[in-house]
């Protein structure tokens, strides 16, 4: 009796699990669904008009049910999805995307494949027919070895993001990617690469393998940020950054940097945080507007200068081992300074002429 009783509340405990697999998806409004596996996703009785899709499979409703389901396409897998636009398969087990995967999905405009087991990626993925148009492409978290953007044509993307992935070089040519706007490149191991685009104005590099590089690999007339923090850069000169004209905010902190030379670009921010500066001759920068150079944790010990920064509005250098600064400093430095930082340094003493406005020490 007791075990019958078990045995058909064992039963309904199967049935209860079996029910949620078969009906993960949960629909938001008319157009968007969400589901935890792609077997219920593709047997979705309306998928003519989904115009949002995403998949993310819950680690524990995986191991409840044995199963661990891996995703496989083909030119059919995604054939009644034509009025989709945004397909969301972040952390989602894809090992391998078919070349025809989306085959059918024409009205695209942003994909999301992050966290997931790529190694590779062949881009005419996102360009399976001419009429496909896709604008956004996120591969943050795999394991991608190489993207190849010179076999393809993407002529509306405008943001591609491949960080925290495996690449050692990178080619990108304008003529491939007309719209291209933001390109984060960020925790990989690149240490070869050209970026050509006239559109470009976003540009990450952050924690690569960079150690030099020269105008011709960043030819870039329209970029304004650009991130190459987490580099091994030693020496950054005006030759480097000439093709760049329009550069606004430049991040080198945590590189080997003992000189920066950049005169001829109008900066609003430059970081150049954690460094090997060893004195302020070494940093060659003519600010036109209001404008803000970051110098923490370099050894700086005096500050003194030969150069002046233009206009150069905030100057921080904390953590720098400053004993001494040069008498009317800030005036020589920039006549617009509002703003000096020099937190934790060695300082004793300090004396600051025309009474310099918003002075922190
Ligand atoms: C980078 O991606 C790996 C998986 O490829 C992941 O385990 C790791 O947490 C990611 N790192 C960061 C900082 O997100
Ligand atoms: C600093 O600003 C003033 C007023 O806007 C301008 O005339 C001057 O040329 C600027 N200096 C530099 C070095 O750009
Ligand atoms: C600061 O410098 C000015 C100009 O040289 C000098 O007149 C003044 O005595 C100095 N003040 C101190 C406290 O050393």
């Amino acid at each position: 009796m007791l075990l019958q009783k078990i045995f058909q509340s064992f039963l309904f405990l199967i049935l209860v699990l079996h029910n949620i697999d078969c009906d993960s998806c949960k629909e938001d409004g008319e157009f968007k669904i969400s589901c935890s596996s792609y077997s219920d996703l593709l047997t979705y009785k309306n998928p003519g008009r989904l115009k949002s899709a995403k998949v993310s499979i819950l680690e524990t409703f995986e191991t409840e049910n044995g199963v661990k389901e891996l995703f496989m396409c083909d030119e059919s897998t995604f054939q009644h999805y034509s009025a989709l636009k945004y397909l969301d398969m972040t952390k989602s087990r894809v090992v391998y995307l078919s070349a025809n995967c989306f085959k059918g999905l024409d009205n695209l405009e942003s994909i999301k494949i992050s966290d997931n087991e790529l190694s590779e990626i062949d881009m005419n993925t996102f360009r399976v027919s001419e009429k496909m148009q896709i604008r956004n492409i996120d591969l943050i978290n795999n394991k991608i070895l190489d993207i190849d953007l010179q076999s393809v044509n993407l002529p509306d993307l405008t943001s591609l993001k491949v960080t925290n992935n495996s690449l050692t070089s990178f080619y990108l040519k304008s003529e491939n990617v007309p719209k291209i706007v933001n390109l984060d490149l960020a925790q990989n191991y690149i240490w070869r690469f050209t970026i050509e685009s006239l559109t470009l104005t976003y540009l990450d590099l952050s924690f690569n393998c960079i150690k030099a590089f020269n105008k011709g690999h960043l030819a870039l007339p329209s970029l304004k940020r650009l991130h190459l923090e987490g580099n091994h850069l030693s020496l950054i000169n005006e030759g480097m950054f000439e093709n760049m004209p329009k550069l606004q905010y430049v991040h080198l902190n945590h590189n080997l940097l003992h000189t920066v030379s950049l005169s001829n670009l109008n900066l609003v921010f430059i970081d150049i945080n954690y460094n090997q500066i060893k004195t302020l001759d070494r940093v060659n920068l003519k600010f036109r507007q209001h404008s803000s150079l970051h110098l923490n944790f370099n050894k700086v010990f005096e500050m003194m200068t030969t150069t002046e920064f233009g206009n150069l509005t905030e100057l921080i250098c904390n953590f720098c081992n400053i004993h001494t600064i040069e008498l009317y400093f800030v005036d020589k430095i920039s006549s617009n300074l509002e703003s000096l930082s020099l937190r934790s340094n060695l300082l004793t003493s300090a004396n600051f002429s025309k009474q310099d406005k918003k002075v922190l020490i």
